[in-house]
């Protein structure tokens, strides 16, 4: 186990919601709670640990309140939950969530596919989620987060105006959103382009900048990744074992794989808190729980190399 709590970089574990709700058979709830605390036990801080989401849209998160009051039992984790609305905000906040997340598309084709709202209405359900929040006696009030969704492209609608992203970025913070990133949620990204956008939201909203998205679709995800962070980014989401999958592009993986994130970032010196060989043995109660279903990563296939050191026991660079 890396040797300081210190991090310099937040891996955001998302497979328990992003990588579930790419796989049609649902994972029984009490794998959910084991999944999840072999992952915390692995040092990842934060878990996006379900969505509050109509059940009749994805059944695979109908147990979402369960999960959210285990989860939020284990000491130093940051349960994290996604809402597309406020009722999903009133109900992930009832069972005591610490961080809420919003998707909000920048494409109104996807947006609508999605979540049967346009952009300006998912904005609006943030405005709404964050003053619910400031009603709310201090320890029970989350944070709220937004992606954006679909802002390096999107598989329907194809190229998407980045100065409509960055419109949209300043409109959330308007809202109240406590943090704005950028996904990308089909996988279509470049580092020029991920540079380029990151460094732009930086000056359009400052220290409000939020996470990277990537998924890893097209093979670009570790690459945008070393962009993402020379733009100054500090926090990645990324799926144990790839989870997910893209019903687009079969055989190609869903999110980047957090062990071959969390490799590529202590590997250049960044300490993320993550011991990588509890991450990898937790993908035994991850496939319990899934049997049979593809996991992906180079690392866990590779394994560590010979002489492979934590960037903690390393110093600084
Ligand atoms: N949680 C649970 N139920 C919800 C809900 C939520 N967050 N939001 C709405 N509902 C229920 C309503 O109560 C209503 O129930 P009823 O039919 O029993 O009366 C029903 O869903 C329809 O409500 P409505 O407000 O008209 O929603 P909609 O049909 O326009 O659907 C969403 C909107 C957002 C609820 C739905 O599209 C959805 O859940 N999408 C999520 C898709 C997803 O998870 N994508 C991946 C993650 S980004
Ligand atoms: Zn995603």
């Amino acid at each position: 186990m890396p040797a300081t709590r210190q991090i310099d970089v937040l891996v955001s574990e998302v497979g328990p919601r992003d990588g579930l709700q790419s796989v049609p058979r649902t994972m029984p709830t009490t794998v959910k709670h084991r999944w999840i605390a072999a992952l915390a036990a692995s040092g990842t801080r934060e878990i996006e640990v379900g969505s509050f989401v109509s059940p009749k849209a994805l059944p695979q998160m109908a147990d979402a309140e369960e999960v959210v009051r285990e989860a939020v039992k284990i000491e130093g984790l940051t349960v994290l939950a996604l809402a597309p609305n406020l009722k999903g905000a009133e109900r992930a906040i009832a069972a005591g969530v610490h961080k809420l997340t919003f998707p909000v598309s920048a494409s109104r084709e996807h947006s609508m596919a999605n979540i049967r709202m346009t952009p300006e209405q998912a904005t609006d359900q943030v405005r709404q989620a964050v003053a619910y929040c400031a009603s709310l006696p201090a320890e029970q009030r989350p944070s709220v987060e937004v992606g954006i969704s679909t802002a390096f492209g999107c598989a329907v609608e194809g190229r998407i105006s980045e100065d409509w992203v960055m419109q949209m970025a300043i409109a959330l913070v308007d809202a109240g959103a406590a943090s704005v990133g950028l996904s990308d949620t089909a996988g279509c990204a470049n580092p020029i382009q991920v540079k380029r956008m990151f460094l732009r939201l930086r000056r359009e909203i400052g220290d409000k900048a939020g996470a990277a998205h990537f998924h890893n679709t097209r093979g670009q995800g570790l690459a945008n990744v070393v962009a993402a962070l020379d733009a100054g980014v500090t926090t990645f989401d990324a799926s144990h074992g790839g989870l997910g999958g893209c019903p687009y592009a079969p055989g190609a993986s869903g999110n980047i794989v957090t062990e071959d994130l969390v490799f590529l970032l202590e590997a250049m010196g960044l300490r993320t808190g993550i011991d990588l060989e509890r991450l990898i043995a937790a993908r035994a109660v991850l496939l319990e729980g899934l049997p049979g279903e593809p996991l992906y990563g180079s690392v866990p296939e590779a394994g560590l190399p010979k002489g492979f050191c934590y960037a903690a026991a390393r110093g600084k660079p």
